[in-house]
């Protein structure tokens, strides 16, 4: 019997002569066939039918119908129940404990953070990212070299999108917070959820307030990022938001952030993830004692379901974050769309980022009992058996990850 991909699969030439093809076609054309057979080449590689059917409408949404790509509000149906707890047992202590540690370490996004910083994203002595962050130089053979100063207003760009990113990720983890405190069985695990709710909430302030007050520039959600939200959000089954969310989203959001925080030489910002990252070690850490023990009770069919459910997000999650809002800003009927691609993916800051994120959420996944016989050859596969002896989330793990950032 075949699954739809491999049906799919029968229709569609090879990706060699799919490219020879597209390359005769006029630049921007040629761009937009380049969209759509990567979209193909996206649900090819997702390998589970449930995993497929799960993320269909998500899909539909964000990648053909790009709702995101519009700038207006977007409506998503949520069919979860919400679970009310009348007997209030406080029988989690680990997770008590977090709450505990989640209360105290509140802090103010208005005060806390010297907003009075005045910030200029073209200034050379404290740039957002390094320059060679993402290099330009392999598109000298096609004609384009950006001089300094044009080469620093793109680096602004490239900031300002992931920025923007950070930004709309952080909407959707307030949402997913929200919806995971309704939906979470367990008292504990409802009060520590809704002490997230505020860091969310916080985590919105500030990347909007330093979006609009210091760069003044925001860019439109990533498709991939809205398939992912949007499939979270609708999904009605608790643990899998918490699985999305509190361990892969939060994961790569800590990668992102961390990779930023390592990188960038401007002080406000640096200081704001700083704080940001020290919330989200928490997020995470209570993502994996939230699930562990709801995991180990799963039926073998069950828990395989979600072994698969990460392994796919975690592959697709892997190259999908490319910047072409960026691209279509400057290079757009200049370079070929799959040139971008390519040139982002070899980028320095882009395997720094890859490499930061699934250092973690590797480990993470393994102490979920996440990555068993069945997932092991993909994650080898894909070169990431490398981090799956690596420590795990603590609940020291926010101060932990700063030490070692500031180390690297
Ligand atoms: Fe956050
Ligand atoms: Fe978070």
């Amino acid at each position: 019997m075949y699954s739809p991909q491999s049906l799919l699969a029968r229709q569609i030439p090879p990706l060699f002569l799919r490219r020879s093809l597209t390359d005769r076609l006029p630049p921007r054309m040629r761009d937009r066939a380049d969209r759509w057979l990567e979209i193909v080449d996206l649900l090819l590689e997702i390998r589970d039918p449930r995993v497929l059917r799960a993320m269909a409408p998500a899909g539909l949404n964000g990648l053909v119908l790009r709702a995101g790509d519009r700038g207006a509000p977007t409506s998503v149906r949520a069919t979860h129940p919400v679970r009310f707890d009348w007997a209030y047992s406080r029988d989690q202590p680990e997770l008590a404990r977090l709450y505990e540690r989640g209360k105290l370490a509140q802090w103010n996004g208005a005060t806390d953070l010297a907003w009075s910083t005045s910030v200029d994203p073209l200034d050379p002595e404290k740039p957002l990212i390094p320059r060679d962050f993402l290099d330009l130089a392999p598109l000298a053979k096609l004609g384009i070299r950006l001089d300094v100063a044009e080469k620093r207003r793109f680096d602004a760009s490239l900031a300002a999108w992931m920025l923007s990113q950070f930004l709309h990720g952080e909407q959707g983890a307030l949402f997913a917070a929200a919806q995971i405190t309704e939906s979470v069985p367990g008292f504990d695990a409802k009060l520590y959820g809704a002490s997230q709710v505020v860091d969310e909430a916080r985590h919105v302030e500030v990347f909007h307030r330093y979006m609009h007050t210091k760069l003044g520039k925001l860019y439109t959600i990533n498709d991939n990022l809205h398939v992912v939200i949007e499939s979270l959000t609708s999904d009605a089954r608790w643990d899998m938001k918490f699985l999305g969310m509190q361990i892969m989203v939060e994961g790569l959001a800590l990668g992102a952030f961390g990779t930023l925080y390592k990188n960038t030489r401007e002080p406000l910002l640096k200081s704001l993830l700083r704080m940001v990252i020290l919330d989200e070690a928490r997020h995470v850490h209570y993502g994996i004692v939230g699930l562990r023990a709801h995991l180990a009770q799963l039926s073998d069919r069950e828990r395989h379901e979600r072994e698969e459910w990460a392994c796919e997000v975690a592959m697709l999650m892997r190259n999908r974050f490319l910047a072409y809002e960026v691209f279509e800003e400057w290079f757009e009927g200049r370079v070929p769309r799959a040139t971008w691609r390519q040139l982002v993916t070899d980028s320095a800051g882009m395997k720094d980022f890859r490499r930061t994120m699934f250092k973690r959420l590797v480990p993470n996944l393994r102490a979920l009992g996440l990555i068993g016989p069945r997932v092991r050859s993909r994650y080898a596969e894909a070169g990431l058996m490398v981090f799956y002896e690596g420590g795990a989330s603590s609940e020291l793990g926010g101060a932990e990850l700063v030490a070692e950032l500031d180390a690297a």
